[in-house]
This record gives structure tokens, sequence and C-alpha cells, in this order.
């Protein structure tokens, strides 16, 4: 937080001259925000009892909603645990969202060393940042709201999912849903307004975003509302902001449940072990320590594990949950032998693709440095400071049915109004190395730029997490694995070509774009522009688009790979769920942070059914 409290300080010095009274009206306002977030936050919990009937493990995007939602029994009590720091309004404030890795909101993941991607990241090693704080990576993440396809679903229902197809899911992504968008396409019948989550339009956009979404009209592409009838084509991006602010599942679900007497939070607590006993193989509750003390707190229902896709894995391990070959190198009792930590997948993008343009980009230093901007958001919401990052827009492909009306895009083209250029602190965010950075962008600081990260949706390549050792404070081992299947390299060729294609269209040469073609220098033997210079390129520049998903997965008691049954329970364990992003079977093609509510509202209700609660289906409690 110091570094951000540095930012808005500097932009306050500076300016505070020549339009104090402006700026004091905007700072007040601050203040009292501040003050009206940290009120609505739940308390961290001095004392927690030694009972209750339900543990939620990690209060991220899902472990907020499954809060919630329980809570909502009154005669159910509900102890929610989580490693991280209470959430700062300062982090939704969208513009600042690159600064937050930098923070002690961050669990500062990195992969291992593969040789084979992530070449050009500081030691080859690709950073996975992970939210450490009330609302979990949806405190971290920009905002993007996608569903995915309806295949997607459906695909995980023929693999043996029963209550997952796209039909089962829709009624949950609506019932999270508060639709707000204006001046966009919806389509009818796949929005509601009511819900917890706000979806509404970014309140700013450059005429960069315009010229990309001119450049898909002119190529015979339509604007889509992605999240409805069909996803093939452009748009600008749909986010789980409400008015230009973040609206992250702490803000979205657990300030409405603040003041619930049967909800307590407890904040900067690691979960060491989940409490099994290993003869009748029943989950009764979990070891935690808090500044320095350990804790062990019994759950007379059940405990849910809503870690996310690195730490659920990790949790379950530690617990004896595993495979046995792994689990007794490690000298981990196994208490259940089971596939837990495989089937990690990730979206990822070619970094850097850049063209040089001469309309005015986000350029984040200008906009910070510009009280203007700073009074615009703060007394009205609106402006620059409400960009998440950089991105704005986004146009989906299948690749492989190029002429599909209703395709199974299996690329996104994510538009960005600036690049690496725009910002200092973004290549840090990915880790790229200071030499590349140096010799390949370093000369394009001062220019006009747009970036398209061209993200590969359907990624065959599984990689895989491992403990380092029984340690539960240490890392554990990630091996994502990218690029190994070839076919996860051609389609990313496909979409650099795809973009290189859009910035020849009249709607971006009228903004002047060229193509930086400038080689990596680990890649100086292939010819620039080359398929073998591209496949080069995505291996060093290899960015995460932050979903790390699978790794806990669902399946049929049929399927030998499946950690959790198709309602989430874990195999062969009693009383124990894990509902978050590590049950995905498969990745859907959209950004995980909306299907992970989706899970989280399904689980949600699962779990009332099982234990004979009513699941009306938008009860929302007592304020
Ligand atoms: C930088 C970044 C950008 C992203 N951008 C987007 C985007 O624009 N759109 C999108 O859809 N998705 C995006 N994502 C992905 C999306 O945010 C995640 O898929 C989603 O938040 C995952 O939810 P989860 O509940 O599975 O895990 P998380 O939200 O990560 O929650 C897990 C929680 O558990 C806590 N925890 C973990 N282990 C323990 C333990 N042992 N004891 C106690 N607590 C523990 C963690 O601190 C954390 O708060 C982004 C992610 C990141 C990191
Ligand atoms: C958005 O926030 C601003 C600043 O607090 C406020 O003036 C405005 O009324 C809000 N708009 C909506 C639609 O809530
Ligand atoms: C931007 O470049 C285009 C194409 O080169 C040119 O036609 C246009 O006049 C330029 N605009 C500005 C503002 O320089």
């Amino acid at each position: 937080m110091k570094q951000l409290a540095v930012v808005i300080l500097l932009v306050l010095v500076n300016y505070a001259a020549p339009q104090s009274l402006t700026i004091a009206e905007s700072l007040l306002n601050i203040l009292q925000e501040g003050i009206v977030h940290t009120n609505k936050e739940p308390r961290d919990e001095p004392i927690v009892r030694s009972e209750y009937d339900f543990i939620v493990v990690g209060a991220g995007s899902a472990g907020c909603v499954i809060a919630n939602r329980l809570t909502e029994v009154p005669e159910w009590s509900v102890l929610l645990i989580e490693a991280g720091r209470e959430e700062n309004f300062v982090m939704d404030v969208p513009i600042v969202v690159n600064y937050l890795q930098f923070t002690d909101a961050n669990w500062k993941y990195k992969t291992e060393p593969s040789g084979t991607s992530c070449l050009g990241h500081t030691n080859g090693q690709c950073n996975f940042p992970r939210g450490k704080v009330i609302g979990g990576s949806s405190v971290l993440n920009y905002m993007i709201y996608t569903r995915g396809n309806r295949r997607d679903y459906d695909n995980w229902r023929a693999m043996g999912n029963d209550g997952w197809s796209y039909d089962d899911v829709l009624p949950y992504f609506k019932k999270s849903e508060d639709s707000n968008i204006n001046g966009m396409l919806t389509d009818v019948g796949y929005h509601s307004k009511g819900g917890y989550l706000s979806v509404s339009n970014i309140p700013y956009h450059t005429t960069l975003a315009d010229a990309f979404i001119q450049a898909g009209l002119e190529t015979g592409s339509k604007i889509v509302d992605y999240n409805g009838k069909t996803q093939t084509g452009f748009s600008y991006l749909q986010v789980t902001m409400k008015n230009g602010t973040r609206w992250s599942s702490s803000r979205a679900y657990l300030h409405p449940a603040g003041n619930r007497k049967n909800l307590h939070v407890k904040k900067f607590s690691l979960v060491t072990k989940i409490l099994i006993d290993p003869k009748t193989k029943t989950a009764y509750g979990v070891e935690f320590e808090n500044k320095r003390t350990t804790y062990r707190v019994t759950a007379r229902r059940e405990v849910i594990v809503s870690a996310g896709a690195i730490n659920a894995p990790q949790l379950l391990m530690l617990s004896g949950l595993g495979p046995r070959d792994h689990l007794k190198d490690l000298k981990i009792p196994v208490v259940e032998d089971l596939k837990v930590g495989y089937n990690l997948m990730d979206h990822i993008a070619l970094g850097g693709l850049t063209f040089l343009c001469n309309a005015s980009s986000l350029n984040v230093n200008d906009i910070l440095d510009n009280s203007q901007n700073f009074v615009d958001y703060f007394q009205y919401r609106r402006g620059p400071f409400s960009v998440p990052g950089g991105c704005e827009a986004l146009a989906y492909y299948d690749m492989k049915n190029p002429d599909a009306v209703d395709g199974y895009p299996d690329m996104e083209l994510l538009f960005q109004g600036g690049s690496i250029v725009s910002d200092p602190t973004l290549r840090r965010n990915f880790g790229i190395d200071d030499a590349l950075y140096n010799k390949v962008y370093k000369r394009i600081e001062n220019e006009d730029t747009w970036m398209v990260l061209p993200m590969l949706l359907l990624p065959k390549s599984k990689g895989r997490i491992m403990l380092k050792d029984k340690n539960p404070k240490h890392k554990p081992l990630i091996y994502p694995n990218y690029y190994a299947v070839k076919d996860d390299m051609d389609t990313m060729i496909a979409g650099i070509k795809k973009t290189i294609e859009l910035s020849k269209t009249n709607a971006m040469r009228k903004i002047g774009s060229r193509l930086h073609e400038v080689k990596i220098p680990a890649c100086a033997r292939f010819q620039f522009g080359s398929d073998d210079y591209w496949e080069c390129a995505a291996r060093h520049l290899t960015f995460t688009i932050y979903h790390q998903t699978g790794t806990c997965k669902m399946g049929p008691k049929t399927d030998p790979d499946a950690v959790v049954d198709p309602r989430l329970r874990v195999y062969g364990i009693r009383n124990l769920r894990v509902i978050d992003a590590s049950i995905m079977p498969e990745i859907p093609n959209a950004h995980t942070n909306a299907p992970v509510y989706m899970i989280a509202e399904k689980g949600s209700d699962m779990i009332k059914e099982d234990w004979g609660k009513p699941t009306n289906s938008f009860f929302r409690g007592k304020r």
C-alpha cells in the first residue's frame, strides 16, 4: 500500500496549489469513501469460537460468495479464514491495478524455469500474482467480465458432470449479476439486475479502442454481447465495476453480510492443515496460524476450501490428500490417493506485440500526473482513472472456423490503449528481463502505442503443481508446461497474424498504426514476422493472463483424474468440498472470475440442498 499512497500523494502534492479547492473536495471524498469502506468490511474477529457449522478457507472470489450465501441461513454459523489483509478502497481505483502486485496483497508466486517458455523473463520464470487479501484475486484483477462459451459448459456435462451444462449454469451467472451496462449491446435473456456483482461498461475509452472496434467492422466482424447469444466478434469490455469503481468479491458479497451475527471473519490467518480423522475419513476442522499462535477450530458440518487454484491443491496435499508417491517422497502420511495438483491450465498471450500510432494512448504516468483526471475520478467516477490498467476492448475468433457466425473461439485479442512502455510497472509485473526490454522497447518509451495480447483460449497443454516440502509456508512448485502441445503454438501464431492484419485496416491506418519491428535479441536468427520468429517470441515473452485453474479437477466416479465429484465433494473424504477455480475440469474460453462466481453460487446451493435448506435463488438476506 505504500506505493499507492505515494502515487496519490504525489498527485496531491504536485497539484494542490493551483486547484486547491477542487482537490481538497476530492480529498474529502476519498477520505469519506475510505471510512465508509473500512466500516463495511467485516471486522477481524478478535476471538474465534472453537466450533462453527462451516469453515471456509480463503476470502477470495469464491470464498466471499460462499460466506454470504451460507449465512443467509440464520441458524448456521460460518468462519471465513483469510491469510491476507483487509481490502483498501484505493485498491478499487481501476487505473492503479498494475501497482497492486507490488504490495503485500499479492502472494507473488513464480513458475519453475522450463527452458521452453518464459525465456525472456528474469531467470526464465513467469510471475504468478494471486490475491492475498479480503477479496482475493478479485482485488488484483483487471475486472474483465466474460463467462465463456455455451460449449465450455456443455463439454463439462459431456465429461460426466451432471448439473453443469450451459442451461444449468446460466441461471447462476445471472443470479450473481447486477447489470449496469450502459450504451453497449446486451442480449435479452442473458443478463439480470439485482444480484450482488455489479457488471458495467468502463466509463471512459480512448480513440484507439474506437479504431480497434472499427477495424473489426471493416473486416466483416460483428459487434456482439460476448456474454450473450453468440461470442464471436468485437466489443468494448464488460467489467466488474460499479460507477467506475472495482466491485471486488468483498465489496459485492461480504460488505452486505458484514453485520450478520452468524459470520465471523479471521484475517492474517494461514490455514496450514485440514483436520481429517484418518479412520472415518471425515474432515472435522482446520488448523491455522495467526501471529505465531496455532489455532484448531472444528466444523460441525463441513470444511470448504476456496483457496484458489494454487493454494487449494497445496493445502490438500499438506493434509494428506494427493498423489501417493509425491506425498510419500515428502513424508506426508497419505490419507487419500488423489490426483491433486494435476490438470493445471492457464491462458497465455504473446506479450509485447506493440504498434506505434499517432493518436494519444493511455500513458499511466501522464494520467496520474494530470489533476483534472484526479478530480474527474474522485468527484464524478469518470475519466482515464476508471480504465483497468489499459484494457479496453476485445475480439473473439474461432481460428479453426473463421467463417462461422457462431464459432467456438479459441483466440481472444485483448486490446490495450497503450503497451508495456506506457506504464513503467507493467514490465515488472511480468518480470521481463531488463536487457531484453532495453534493447527492444526502451527506444519507443516516448511514443504513442497500442498493444494486443493474443490470448490462447482453449489450451491443450496442461501443467502441474507440486509441494516443495511439507512446510505450509513454503511456496509450491509450479510447472505450467506452456506450449507443450504444438497446436497451442499454431493457434497463437494465427492470432498474432490476425492482429497484424487488423492493424492494416483503414481504421487503424487512420491513427497511423505500424508494427514495432525490433527483434528480440535471442530470436535474431529468425526473419522478423516468420512463423519461427513468432514462435521464438511467444516462448520468450510468455504473458500469463492469470487464469490458473483445474488443479482439483471435478469429474464423475469413473474419471481416475477427478479430485471432486460433480457436487464438489472431495472423493473419499466426508464433509470436505473444494469450491473455487481449481475444480474446473477444462478451462472455459473466458477470463475466469465470472465462472468462479458462478461455481461459488452453484456450490452454495448444493450445500444448502445437501443439508435440507431452501435455495431461494434471489434471497439477499439482511443488509
Ligand atoms: C493479476 C490478475 C488479473 C486478473 N484479471 C482477471 C480479469 O480481468 N478477469 C477475470 O475474469 N479474471 C481475472 N483474473 C483471474 C480471477 O481473478 C481468478 O480466476 C479468480 O479471482 C479466482 O478466484 P478463487 O476464488 O479461485 O481464488 P482467489 O480469488 O485467489 O481466492 C483465494 C483466497 O484464498 C486465500 N488463501 C489461500 N490459501 C490460504 C490459506 N492456506 N489460508 C487462508 N487463506 C488462504 C487467498 O489469500 C485468497 O484470498 C485475474 C487474476 C489476477 C491475479
Ligand atoms: C457515482 O459516484 C459519484 C461520486 O461519488 C456520484 O456523484 C454519482 O452520483 C455516482 N453515480 C451513480 C450513478 O451512482
Ligand atoms: C496519423 O497518421 C495518418 C497516417 O499516416 C495520417 O493520415 C494522419 O494525418 C496522422 N494524424 C496526425 C494527427 O498526425
